[in-house]
């Protein structure tokens, strides 16, 4: 941080885990943000560029369609950090989905619940200009340029808000559990059905089109190594979509993804969703195979703790 007088701290540069703007709203406890845009750098706004410019010929090659159209739409500007309230401007009226600024990690159920309110909890800060290849946490990269394209698309964005409404339905079964025990070993279980669910789709799920294997998973699409790698690659196992192997699959974080699933369309995925709900409801996510993701307390918490209308959970 530098000081511009005396008095007046300038909180200039919002890159990731660098950015004393999001160091001060985390410490005043605020999760819901506005995104202070004058904050940028140039070189924020250069990192930026550096990803599009070199990603635009990958998502040509690799990209499912809807993501091409929904990228189309958005108008993004490839030189400069999107302001998400023109993001918004494209986005909302396609679907009524909408970037919501965050300052950090969302817990689950929070998280689930902005996108039953078509809401997808967005990160502003942007990866370092010089480490542009890997990122263990989300940046503003991955969140508009990998997720929200596909915001754009009916079938997609329907299917994240069912996804939501599961949550809601996970916190009910959550809250009808009196012993504490049980309870806690329960919601482990459906918790972690639902991230792998949501990590083998939504963030690495890949689409069998007319014209060959194509990807809509976003850390796929935000990724300039893997998005080839996982079309090309001989090392990645590829098949058909298939919910008990998906709940009961253990998944890394920090390399290249060895296994794949894809699924025909959005309206595919959309009644996979489906079957999910018809299986916590039937118990049949209650005793998933034990690994990651681990399921931390806060996570935990916010399902069991969740408020909200019963009224609105078929
Ligand atoms: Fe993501």
């Amino acid at each position: 941080m530098t000081t511009a007088n005396n008095d007046v701290p300038v909180l200039m540069g919002l890159t990731t885990t660098e950015a004393p703007f999001i160091e001060q709203r985390k410490a005043a406890g605020e999760l819901y943000i506005q995104q202070p845009y004058e904050l940028y750098t140039e070189e924020n706004h250069a990192a930026w560029a550096a990803l599009y410019s070199r990603m635009a010929p990958r998502w040509e090659r690799y990209a499912n369609q809807h993501f091409m159209r929904g990228i189309d739409s958005l108008c993004l500007d490839p030189r400069r950090v999107p302001r998400l309230d023109d993001v918004n401007k494209f986005l909302n009226p396609l679907t009524g989905f909408t970037a919501k600024a965050v300052a950090g990690y969302v817990p689950a159920f929070l998280f689930f619940d902005c996108l039953r309110n078509r809401a997808f909890p967005t990160t502003i800060t942007i990866r370092r200009g010089d480490k542009l290849d890997y990122l263990p946490e989300p940046d503003i990269f991955h969140d508009i340029a990998g997720h929200v394209p596909m915001h754009t698309d009916k079938a997609f964005a329907d299917t994240l808000v069912r996804f939501g409404d599961l949550a809601h339905l996970a916190a009910e079964i959550a809250q009808s559990i009196k012993d504490p025990e049980k309870q806690v070993k329960k919601v482990e279980s459906i918790i972690k059905a639902m991230a792998r669910f949501f990590w083998f789709t939504i963030e690495f799920g890949l689409m069998k089109e007319s014209s060959g294997m194509k990807v809509y998973g976003s850390g796929l699409l935000s990724s300039y190594g893997e998005l080839a790698h996982c079309v090309e690659s001989p090392d990645v196992q590829r098949f058909p979509i298939q919910l008990e192997w998906v709940i009961n699959q253990y998944f890394e974080i920090d390399h290249y993804q060895p296994l794949l699933f894809w699924v025909d369309s959005f309206d595919h995925l959309f009644s996979l969703v489906g079957e999910l709900e018809q299986w916590m409801k039937d118990g049949k996510l209650d005793n998933v195979s034990p690994g990651e993701p681990l399921v931390n307390e806060a996570d935990l918490k916010s399902f069991i703790a969740a408020e909200f209308d019963s009224k609105s959970v078929d």
